[in-house]
């Protein structure tokens, strides 16, 4: 059966490969976009979302514009990591579809509430609409049927800060609240993500087939691969959030640990720090499911050839046969 989606984002390059993904798979059914604050402001990331969806034929599925600001910490955007436009030295037209009117948070409450145990819920963002939903109606922790999210660093050094990763130090109070919150997490930390590296022949793999998929790929990720070699000296670029779109339909891609997780908000260094209780000296249950090994190339192959295929279908419609 078909893996319902609601996908709460940021976009952010590695964000709409996340989004090209899903719309790649046909295990799962993306049926609405929540945008937040992150890589870019929520407005830029809201036309992010639109005109990706309108490069792959999906304008039908509705995006909604989310908060913009974290939970009490100062704003902090990622133009060095994903560009001023958040998609790098991609250049996509204007969107031709507007946003729905409606709040980002209250979209996901109203969607797990219309269908409870229904929806999967993936956050590849800082949590603040995730958040904001769950103290504006609890009941949405039941509801949802799990909830796969991107963020922290249990072993790994963090990417934003020594100890913290990008999503979590950016709401670090929002991330607290989705932790406790009582809802079924899957969490796939750079512990993980780190490991799944895109290369430049990768992407001239996909250069192979000439379409406006495989040139946005190519002119996003160029921009994010000389982030990652001017900043982390990484050839390639770390492709996050699609890893943890993968894991709805392949879990298998990982392999992991049930614990007890928590997040640093005493405001010193180590703020948002994610520091998981291995040895159980907390005595307290788990509270998620944390991906800590990955067979990072099956998962690389596996987005190569979906966006192989999205490409030549894409192709295919909007060539005069095919319309
Ligand atoms: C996360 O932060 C952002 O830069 C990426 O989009 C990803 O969601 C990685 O730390
Ligand atoms: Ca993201």
């Amino acid at each position: 059966m078909l893996k319902r989606i609601l996908l709460d984002t940021d976009p952010g390059i590695d964000d709409s490969l996340a989004i090209l993904l899903a719309l790649a798979s046909h295990e799962i059914s993306l049926e609405g976009i929540s945008v937040v604050h992150g890589n870019c402001s929520a407005a830029q990331g809201t036309v992010n979302a639109l005109s990706v969806l309108e490069l792959a034929g999906a304008s039908h599925i509705p995006v909604y514009k989310g908060c913009d600001l974290p939970l009490v910490q100062p704003s902090l955007l990622a133009p060095e990591t994903h560009g001023d436009t958040g998609l790098g030295y991609a250049k996509l037209p204007a969107p031709l579809s507007p946003p729905k009117v409606q709040k980002g948070s209250d979209f996901l409450i109203e969607q797990l509430m219309s269908a409870p145990g229904e929806f999967t819920l993936v956050c590849i963002g800082p949590l603040t609409n995730v958040a904001l939903a769950i103290r504006q109606e609890p009941r949405i922790v039941e509801a949802v049927r799990e909830v796969f999210i991107m963020g922290g660093a249990i072993r790994h050094e963090g990417n934003t800060t020594p100890l913290a990763e990008f999503n979590t130090f950016v709401d670090p109070h929002a991330a607290h609240i989705v932790y406790h919150s009582g809802m079924p997490i899957t969490l796939t930390p750079l512990d993980v993500t780190y490991d799944c590296v895109l290369l430049k022949e990768d992407v001239e793999r996909l250069l192979k087939i000439d379409s406006p998929i495989t040139t946005f790929i190519a002119d996003a990720t160029r921009f994010y691969m000389e982030f990652h070699d001017e900043y982390q000296s990484i050839e390639g670029c770390v492709i996050n959030d699609p890893l943890t779109m993968a894991l709805t339909f392949a879990p298998d891609l990982c392999s992991y640990q049930e614990v007890y997780v928590d997040v640093d908000l005493s405001g010193g260094v180590s703020m948002g720090n994610t520091f998981a209780d291995f040895y159980r000296m907390t005595k307290k249950p788990a509270n998620m499911k944390v991906a800590l090994s990955v067979k990072a190339r099956d998962f690389i192959e596996l987005f190569l050839q979906r966006m192989e295929k999205l490409a030549r279908e894409s192709n295919v419609l909007s060539s005069p046969q095919g319309t």
